[in-house]
């Protein structure tokens, strides 16, 4: 073997002994090379859209890379010398015809399938409006925050009932950054563009399923995630109530502590923002107020929207930090 060829050999072994290295680090570290189970009827209408595309290319791939492969070691030089010339074939009618008719049937197969899908993933089934409910999702710098139709909100826990249909309006806050919603048992993901409303549903059975941020949002943009907490109508019911109830309980006030603030703050050293263990500010709400209206040099205005009683909320869960040694 030439030098040359020796080297050309080497070196493509070597890119793709390290490129299957890589591949099977990320295969692993993805939990496979499948999305995860579908949770809802839109998800599973995506699921079986992907399988079918899958298995479609995936068959062209090995047809294109088989041949590929038999056609370098059955028509390989051998002992044949450099400067010998193949045979010189021109036009191949019937080849030429099946070569552009096999992928355009191909591709109109995938277009068929993806429309007959694509109504099941948009349009949410009829459902009246006792069995149905409106939640909001607003993304926040680095939390999500949800309101109900009562009212009551909670923060990056969502809670929802089982097997009815859930309408989701995602929202950008004009304040703030990009973010995205995206529960993958439920199917894609929806941004939250400023300025801009996007409207998405889910059906799914009781259980909780997570929820991440993937938009890059800043500093935090890795630990905004979410839970969606999925239960039996009834219990969807307390819930909202018993949260309306307490608006400015200290039940929210520790989500909102641990959800929001606890991204930035520590009580006892400073992380992305100073400590916080003994600050006065803690426990006076006329003080707190401006700093989460409108934020503070690196600070985003985390609370621009916050109800009085979402502020009273947060206060009466921190006041307990505001004193040292106390
Ligand atoms: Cu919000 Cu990333």
């Amino acid at each position: 073997m030439p030098l040359g060829v020796r080297r050309t050999a080497l070196a493509t072994l070597a890119t793709i002994i390290v490129t299957l290295s890589f591949s099977a680090v990320a295969l692993a570290g993805n939990g496979g090379f499948l999305p995860g189970e579908a949770h809802s009827p839109n998800a599973h209408r995506i699921h079986r859209a992907f399988i079918f595309v899958s298995i479609l290319t995936g068959a062209i791939f090995l047809l294109v890379e088989g041949a590929l492969v038999l056609f370098i070691i059955k028509y390989r030089r051998g002992r044949r010398p450099r400067e010998l010339e193949g045979p010189q074939i021109h036009g191949a009618t019937r080849l030429e015809v099946l070569w552009t008719v096999v992928p355009v049937l191909i591709l109109a197969a995938i277009v068929s399938f993806v429309f007959y899908e694509l109504p099941g993933i948009v349009n949410p089934p009829p459902a009246s409006a006792a069995n149905s409910t409106t939640i909001t999702i607003e993304g926040h710098q680095y939390y999500w925050l949800f309101r109900y139709p009562n009212g009551a909100v909670s923060i990056n826990t969502m809670v929802a009932p089982a097997n009815q249909v859930v309408h989701e309006k995602v929202v950008g806050l004009d304040w703030d950054v990009n973010h995205s919603w995206w529960v993958p048992d439920f199917g894609p993901k929806y941004d939250a563009i400023p300025g801009r409303v996007n409207t998405t549903w889910f059906k799914a059975p009781a259980g909780d399923y997570v929820a991440r941020c993937a938009e890059l949002c800043g500093i935090q943009h890795a630990r905004m995630d979410g839970l969606v907490h999925v239960v039996p109508r009834a219990e969807y019911d307390l819930f909202i109530k018993n949260r309306l109830a307490n608006k400015s309980g200290v039940v929210l006030g520790q989500q909102e502590w641990t959800g929001v603030c606890e991204k930035c703050h520590r009580l006892d050293h400073a992380f992305i923002g100073p400590a916080l263990g003994g600050n006065p500010l803690l426990a006076e709400p006329a003080r707190i107020t401006p700093l989460l209206r409108q934020g503070q040099g690196q600070m985003p205005a985390v609370g621009h929207n916050w109800t009085r009683a979402q502020i009273d909320a947060l206060v009466s869960y921190t006041k307990q930090f505001a004193k040292t040694g106390g």
